[in-house]
């Protein structure tokens, strides 16, 4: 392979690790995360379901089609699950849309990124962990796992979307590197966080810039993200969400 073409998608990719909270509680529990097969459709749209169910108001969680979930096994895009006790328990979409017909969310336009990135583009488009095993931090290391796949095919325009009034997910894509540098209503409806990330880098922050925000202080934001700041780190002050924003550096 040359340097500069891209590489295929690991398909033995797999990760192994501990399971240390179950429910709240300490535990140690192995897991292995790796790509899925289309036969795992039925388990996959029932952690979504069950995700659904949970979410403490509607519109954080978009309810996605059967056909979503079965296109991202082998069309454009591929699945993560991550496996306990030999049950499906956490899964991870990593859309890789192949050019403005893809069918789903596209995350491009919004970026302002020109259409030559298409083949660079990767999006992190669906997470959910059963109830029973939140709080070990599976969403990150989804999100640092499909980066690394998105990598391995030089896709290094990483973007996604998360709801203001779910902190639980744009607190981990935060953690996992990308900064929120939009705000969109997905839909045409449901508010969200545009995030992105440029595997090869982005300009450094200057901090001299940064702002703290809450996060029910929409107008603002919007007021920041227009004059060029970028949302870089979650911040809890007396039980309030914040986050800050800062400048990037001029080149
Ligand atoms: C977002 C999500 C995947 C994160 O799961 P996770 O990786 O297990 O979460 P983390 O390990 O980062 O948990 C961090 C903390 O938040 C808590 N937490 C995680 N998800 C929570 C939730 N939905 N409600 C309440 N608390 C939650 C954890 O208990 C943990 O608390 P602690 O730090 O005091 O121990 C999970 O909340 C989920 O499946 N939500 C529904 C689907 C969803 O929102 N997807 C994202 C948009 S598509």
């Amino acid at each position: 392979m040359s340097p500069g073409s891209p590489g295929e998608i690991p398909v033995d990719f797999h990760r192994i690790g501990l399971l240390t909270q179950r429910a709240g509680q300490p535990t140690q529990v192995p897991f292995l995360a790796r790509l899925l097969e289309p036969t795992a459709l039925a388990e996959v749209q029932d952690i979504h379901q069950e995700a659904l169910r949970h979410v403490p108001e509607p519109g954080l969680v978009r309810s996605d089609s059967e056909a979503f979930f079965a296109y991202h096994f082998s069309g454009e895009g591929h699945t993560l699950g991550v496996f306990a006790e030999d049950r499906l328990i956490a899964y991870g979409i990593l859309s890789l849309p192949a050019g403005p017909d893809y069918g789903y969310d596209r995350f491009l336009e919004d970026l302002g990124l020109p259409a030559s990135e298409w083949p660079r583009m990767a999006q992190l488009t669906g997470v959910a962990v059963r109830p029973e095993w939140r709080g070990n931090h599976l969403h990150r290391r989804l999100c640092a796992w499909r980066l690394e796949l998105a990598h391995a095919v030089h896709r290094w325009q990483i973007a996604a979307v998360s709801a203001p009034g779910n902190p639980c997910s744009w607190r981990n894509l935060l953690a996992a590197g990308l900064w929120i540098k939009g705000i969109k209503l997905l839909g045409g409806q449901q508010l969200r966080y545009l995030l992105h990330a440029d595997l090869r880098g982005s300009p450094p922050l200057d901090f001299a810039s940064a702002v703290t925000v809450e996060v029910s202080a929409m107008t603002k934001q919007r007021r920041l993200l227009a004059t060029g700041y970028w949302g870089y780190a979650a911040v809890v002050e007396k039980n309030v969400q914040q986050l800050r924003y800062a400048r990037p550096l001029p080149s």
